[in-house]
């Protein structure tokens, strides 16, 4: 029998019968998820340039917060004493934290990977700090996300040799420090990473050892990183066929268009990017057929919308060329143009959310790519 989880429950609503995509839905302590599911990514407990009522406005019912950046400000002290960052940002639904050491390795060339953890220098003070999976699981139960994710080893899809399959079992190594350190599984849900690199075998193997362990949810991790596109979508391939049907995946740090209409046909159902909103603070906005960059000149006299069929606020009121005049005063063109950004990110995970449910994701698939990559003539 399937274990009980309950701080996380999945309802498969509909399967995809020519690819392995789904629609779901997931309840966590904070909100009801519908799946395929895209989460913003915040940093320092809010998303650059929005207030939680803004992606409460956008429906979005889930975000990431980061353990890395709310381990130093607020620290896990203060958190605790604000009853968690729910609290503390003004944010009832549910968040998810990372753990914090892919963000050291990928920010600070620095950091050092033993057997006990992550060392890095600070970047605060320069002195020598350890980021343990004890401790990282700490600071993610003081923060006290519904999503909370083990520390993993890491390393940059472009590496080769022992080392990956080094941090393949090291990873399985720290899952069990981390599940040994996790004192709230009532009411956070912690997610393994399968890592392995490019290696499809070292993938299948940590896939395989992963689910031996009582766990709500699976992430699949080291990816987006460079590789080819054949490399990425067969390691996510392995990874999903290798995880259980019953349980959510989530793809780490996957968040272009492109990539998500793909993997959620392998089988993913959450994604996280910094690029919807990092690309909105460089004037630059998604739609349909691809990125509108408003700050060239193109846009200075378009007076239509970004996209006359979003249904966000900055499509209901401005215009292209209004855009393109505030594009270079920071602050209003951020705002403006991830709110639009986000509202993207959650309309193409909607659409297929509902094509899966009416049993017409091929067709969604079809129309996004004509749309996305129209033929010539
Ligand atoms: N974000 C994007 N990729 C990864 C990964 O492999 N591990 C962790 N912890 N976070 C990520
Ligand atoms: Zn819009």
């Amino acid at each position: 029998m399937a274990a009980k989880h309950s701080a996380l429950s999945l309802k498969i609503l509909a399967e995809c019968p020519v690819t392995k995509a789904r629609a779901c839905e997931m309840k966590l302590p904070h909100a009801l998820v519908k799946t395929p599911v895209f989460m913003p990514v915040g940093t320092q407990g809010s998303l650059k340039g929005l207030v939680p009522d803004q992606l409460r406005d956008l429906d979005c019912r889930i975000i990431l917060g980061n353990t890395y950046h709310l381990g130093h400000r607020p620290g896990p002290e203060l958190l605790e004493k604000a009853g968690g960052l729910h609290s503390f940002m003004k944010w009832d639904r549910a968040l998810l934290t990372d753990s914090g050491g892919f963000q050291m390795v990928s920010l600070l060339k620095l950091a050092e990977i033993t057997e006990e953890g992550v060392k890095f220098q600070s970047p605060h003070d320069g002195s020598e700090m350890l980021l343990t999976p004890e401790h990282s699981i700490e600071i993610q139960n003081a923060i006290g996300a519904d999503i909370i994710m083990q520390l993993d080893d890491v390393v940059s899809s472009t590496v080769s040799g022992p080392r990956v399959e080094e941090a393949m079992h090291r990873t399985i190594r720290w899952l069990d420090r981390c599940i040994t350190a996790h004192k709230r599984p009532h009411d956070q849900n912690i997610f393994p990473i399968v890592q392995g690199g490019l290696d499809e075998n070292l993938r299948r193997q940590c896939a395989k050892e992963l689910i031996k362990r009582d766990v709500p949810g699976f992430a699949i991790g080291g990816l987006s990183g460079g590789e080819s596109k054949e490399h990425f979508w067969r390691m996510v391939t392995v990874s999903t066929d290798e995880l259980p049907n019953s349980k959510p995946r989530y793809l780490m740090g996957v968040g272009f268009a492109v990539d998500l209409v793909v993997c959620v046909a392998l089988g993913c159902d959450m994604f996280d990017c910094v690029f919807p909103t990092r690309t909105a603070r460089f004037g630059c906005a998604l739609v349909r057929t691809g990125q509108l960059n408003l700050k060239t000149k193109l846009f200075a006299k378009d007076f239509r919308p970004i996209d006359g069929d979003c249904k966000c606020s900055t499509c209901a009121k401005y215009t292209r060329a209004y855009l393109h005049t505030v594009a270079t005063n920071e602050t209003v063109a951020c705002t403006l143009l991830t709110v639009h950004n986000v509202a993207y990110q959650m309309s193409l995970m909607l659409a297929m959310h509902t094509s899966i449910i009416e049993q017409r994701f091929p067709e969604c698939v079809q129309k996004f790519f004509e749309d996305m990559f129209p033929e010539k003539n």
